[in-house]
């Protein structure tokens, strides 16, 4: 049995007690809600404040977007982590005006046609600029929705994930959707993010407490369910830090796929034996280690270790470029990486 009266509940709670400030609200403008649900994807609201509004300052609407070259959106992402999404976004953007006349496709069912667009940041985008009854199943609403409803199956299974998402149709709000679909989806997200939290839940200030059937049961911190854990790997990788005299770092373009793809980096090499061997043997009598720093990516333990050289200007053992000290700043760097260069610079 699904629990009445829900949709009204969480609408009701958005509007008194929800978050209404934020940069990406009251608006249905459709290109700014997209870049923000991209954004928030694995990113937390304080982290995309400030990315958000540098990148709406520097392109403003799709067709910007669309006609920047890659590596300016890249250089405005970085830092934001998931470079995915920024290759992704850009392709969005050109297919939003190549293919649908500059306008962003109004139903989730088309949207998630689209690079970077899923199930859920449809839904999100359909029923925020649009009202359209859409369900959003993002990992916060997961944890909702299994919450209140004890659904105890394994999510690790698609045929489970596919009856929650059935779930999650059911309980959207039937009447007045151009007013309540946009804080039915934001009340959730904001139950997710603000009440119903993975450790600890504040169950007491939760509109939806009287329904909840995990709660009622006393145990909310057994749900969701999900068996199948992210496998973790660890590497080690050398980062050529070759300066030359006047100060310029050579920096290479990081290929497609794979770790920090299209993004600027120092060369980046398996040991530290072949980091050696692309330098002429004066060079490497010279090299210099510095401290090695971890980088956690989300499947991945990085383990950096930076070896600085001085280089003559002449060199092109590897593959890149000299990048002066005012030009490398503005290029699109890996966080770990342009942080060790404003750290050596300073
Ligand atoms: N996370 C994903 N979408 C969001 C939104 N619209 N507001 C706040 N956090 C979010």
């Amino acid at each position: 049995m699904l629990p009445a009266g829900f949709a009204g509940r969480v609408v009701r709670w958005q509007r008194t007690h929800g978050r209404n400030t934020l940069p990406w609200q009251n608006t249905r403008d459709p290109y700014r809600v997209w870049l923000s649900e991209i954004m928030l994807q694995q990113t937390q609201v304080a982290a995309v404040l400030g990315y958000y509004e540098r990148f709406l300052a520097r392109f403003p609407d799709v067709q910007s977007l669309a006609a920047a070259p890659l590596d300016d959106v890249l250089a405005l992402w970085s830092g934001l982590g998931y470079y995915s999404r920024a290759r992704n976004l850009h392709r969005c953007a050109q297919d939003v005006v190549a293919v649908h006349g500059g306008a962003f496709p109004r139903t989730a069912e088309v949207l998630a046609t689209l690079p970077g667009i899923g199930l859920s940041t449809a839904a999100a985008i359909s029923s925020f600029c649009f009202g359209e009854r859409a369900a959003i199943l993002d990992g916060n609403v997961k944890r909702v929705l299994t919450r209140v409803l004890a659904f105890g199956d394994d999510l690790s299974l698609g045929a489970n994930e596919r009856r929650l998402w059935d779930h999650a149709r059911a309980l959207l709000p039937a009447r007045e959707l151009q007013e309540n679909m946009p804080r039915y989806t934001q009340g959730l997200m904001d139950i997710g993010a603000t009440v119903c939290l993975p450790r600890n839940p504040s169950c007491l200030i939760c509109p939806v407490q009287p329904q909840c059937a995990a709660t009622q049961a006393g145990r909310p911190e057994d749900y969701p369910v999900k068996t199948r854990k992210l496998k973790r790997s660890a590497e080690s990788l050398w980062l050529l830090h070759a300066r030359a005299d006047d100060g310029s770092v050579w920096l290479q373009k990081r290929p497609t796929p794979g770790v920090w793809a299209g993004l600027y980096c120092l060369p980046v090499f398996g040991s530290r034996e072949a980091l050696e061997e692309v330098l002429p043997r004066p060079v490497r009598r010279t090299l210099r280690d510095v401290e090695p720093f971890l980088h956690v990516l989300t499947h991945k333990d990085l383990h950096l270790h930076p070896v600085q050289a001085l280089v003559p200007a002449g060199w092109g053992g590897a593959e890149g470029a000299w990048f002066g000290e005012r030009e490398w700043p503005a290029l699109g760097l890996p966080a770990p990486v342009r942080r060790f260069l404003q750290k050596v610079d300073s």
